[in-house]
């Protein structure tokens, strides 16, 4: 019996491969946007931001954890501590054009409020590396958003 990959790397993977078919459909011209994505979005009715108190730790567990997120942004989302992972999954997070940004350098970040973060993790930047999370509860999102508001210090961290 061989060693079963973890259900993170599993997930990950299934993501870059959904970024990287986006990236050859746009590529090629195509508008290309998976079966399953147009389900998930028209099945979407709450919105997390406002509503839900976020949790900290718990948005620093999902980032490091299920929402996969430190493989490209970083361990805690220090660009330069990525996890030790499979050199395939390696490679095709190096060949990420745009690359990930860095989450802690706030001078560096385009989006500047909680709801066009929460529409880039649920529904990607088409044509990058950035792409859609279908996993996440809206409760993992509003950890996760308060997770990242501390991380970039912002003083406004419900904004
Ligand atoms: C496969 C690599 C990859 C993964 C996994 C990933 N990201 Fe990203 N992320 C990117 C890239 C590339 C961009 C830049 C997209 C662009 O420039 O349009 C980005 C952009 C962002 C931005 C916008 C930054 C700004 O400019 O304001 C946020 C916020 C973000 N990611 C959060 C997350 C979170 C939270 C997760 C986990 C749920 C995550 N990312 C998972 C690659 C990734």
């Amino acid at each position: 019996m061989g060693h079963a990959p973890s259900r993170i790397s599993l997930n990950l993977l299934a993501k870059l491969t959904t970024s990287l078919s986006l990236l050859v459909a746009s590529w090629l011209g195509l508008d290309f946007v998976p079966p399953s994505h147009y389900t998930w979005a028209e099945s979407m009715t709450s919105q997390p931001t406002g509503t839900l108190k976020g949790n900290i730790m718990r948005g620093r567990e999902i980032f490091n954890g299920k929402g996969v997120c430190y493989y490209c942004h970083g361990i805690d989302g220090y660009i330069g501590r990525r996890p030790r992972s499979e050199a395939d999954t390696a490679a095709l997070i190096s060949k990420l054009n745009p690359p990930p940004p860095d989450l802690r350098n706030p001078e560096t970040l385009r989006l500047k409020t909680n709801k066009e973060r929460t529409r880039a993790i649920r529904e990607g930047h088409p044509g990058t590396g950035m792409f859609p999370d279908t996993t996440m509860t809206d409760q993992d999102l509003a950890d996760t958003l308060l997770y990242l508001a501390l991380i970039r210090k912002d003083p406004h961290p419900e904004q």
